[in-house]
């Protein structure tokens, strides 16, 4: 199943020297599948237009194409209305549209997770400047769990805003969500969730679990880059401030005044990535063909099988738990002698083999722990064992192993 499935990405299907290329770095960015591709370049051979405005008939075939995505993506992750579904171009905006809008106030408390990517701590830090929100990171348990002991402590004493990830682009390790939004409601307190790692590989409702924001890129997913989600509950929305103001966000203006938008138009000002869109519809299309219980054990076969080579070759330690089956798709290690960025551009030139190496937007952790940087192996569901297997061999070339 999994060479044809291989055959529809383009991407995947390249060689170098003779070697065919092994693509680890589906963290951050997913190649996209020939439907993706096809609808992507039918829209801009074909229908390309000027959208939410235009009344042509290629207009409003733009407009059908993006309400139906909208429609698409609103019952892939459960929402309750397509309203509720706001275009973005990728999790950083949506997470900084939220954090905007909320006009939190000096002394508000937002919390998050100690494993923050970026996209998901900056934005606070720059509001605790400007307005003098107070930010409260929740140290993660000894074992690198999520302490939600430790969330119940901090809400008893006031919190705002719970923001997390929800899933670790860092180790793969999802964190108890549910349990996470039940508590907070329990305190009266607003849950975003960063949906980065999450949407992408494993069944999300955000109905079922009753957070009020969650925000995802397409990117990663196998859409066009610069596509990305914010979905918000409508009640939640209606309160919120847009990021930007202009052209299609407002039904009318005066020289002294406007009128906004409706929900979710109001939160999408200026001409839009129609293409990237309708790219999205069909990467979630390809998603539900393959379907999450294929994703799901695909990549922890993977993980299973790369955690105990590794462990056998002897040096390595893991960034966040050593089970994989708290990691979703990712291994992300270190070698006590081998530089990171060394070994990762020795599998690229070597053996074409794309892994990635650094502090993967997740400084902070790094920093904490005392910890230089790590090479992030991360699958998808067309990576094979065969794959995985040319990966282990390869390292153990560069370590002189064999
Ligand atoms: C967990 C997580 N959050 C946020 C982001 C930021 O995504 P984007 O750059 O698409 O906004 C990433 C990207 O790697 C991620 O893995």
């Amino acid at each position: 199943m999994i060479q044809d499935i291989k055959k529809q990405f383009p991407f995947l299907s390249q060689e170098k020297n003779g070697q065919p290329l092994v693509y680890f770095d589906n963290a951050c960015m997913t190649p996209c599948p020939l439907p993706v591709l096809e609808a992507v370049d039918k829209y801009n051979r074909e229908f390309f237009s000027c959208g939410g405005r235009s009344n042509t008939h290629f207009g409003r075939q733009i407009d059908n194409k993006v309400a139906e995505t909208r429609e698409l993506v609103a019952k892939f992750i459960g929402a309750g209305t397509p309203q509720e579904i706001i275009f973005t171009k990728n999790t950083t905006e949506g997470i900084n549209l939220v954090a905007r809008g909320l006009n939190l106030q000096a002394g508000e408390r937002v919390l998050v997770s100690d494993r923050e990517h970026n996209s998901d701590l900056i934005v606070w830090q720059v509001l605790q400047k400007e307005r003098g929100i107070e930010l409260v990171i929740l140290p993660s348990k000894s074992d690198e769990t999520f302490d939600l002991a430790g969330l119940e402590t901090e809400l008893q004493k006031g919190i705002k805003l719970v923001s997390v990830v929800y899933s670790s682009n860092l180790d793969g390790y999802t964190l108890p969500v549910e349990e996470i939004v039940k508590m907070a409601r329990k305190y009266d307190a607003l849950v975003m969730l960063d949906g980065a790692q999450a949407v992408p590989h494993h069944a999300v409702n955000v109905k079922k679990l009753g957070v009020d924001f969650l925000a995802f890129s397409g990117h990663k997913m196998m859409a066009p880059s610069g596509t990305g989600v914010l979905y918000g509950r409508l009640a939640r929305l209606e309160k919120l401030s847009p990021l930007l103001s202009g052209g299609h966000s407002v039904k009318d203006s005066h020289y002294d005044n406007y009128e906004a938008e409706d929900i979710p138009a109001r939160f999408e000002a200026g001409l839009q990535n129609y293409g990237g869109i309708i790219g999205l519809g069909e990467a979630i299309k390809f998603i539900k063909q393959v379907g999450f219980d294929f994703i799901v054990k695909q990549e922890f076969e993977l993980n299973y099988f790369i955690t105990r080579e590794l462990k056998q070759i002897g040096g390595i330690s893991f960034v966040g738990a050593d089970d994989p089956k708290s990691r979703g798709g990712i291994v992300n290690f270190y070698h006590e002698k081998m530089d990171s960025h060394q070994l990762s551009i020795f599998l690229d030139e070597s053996a074409n083999i794309l892994t990635r190496s650094g502090r993967h937007c997740v400084h902070s952790w790094y920093n904490s722990r005392g910890v230089k940087d790590s090479i992030r192996v991360s699958s998808y569901f067309y990576n094979t064992i065969d794959e995985a297997e040319k990966l282990i061999s390869a390292l153990k070339k560069i370590l002189g192993l064999v």
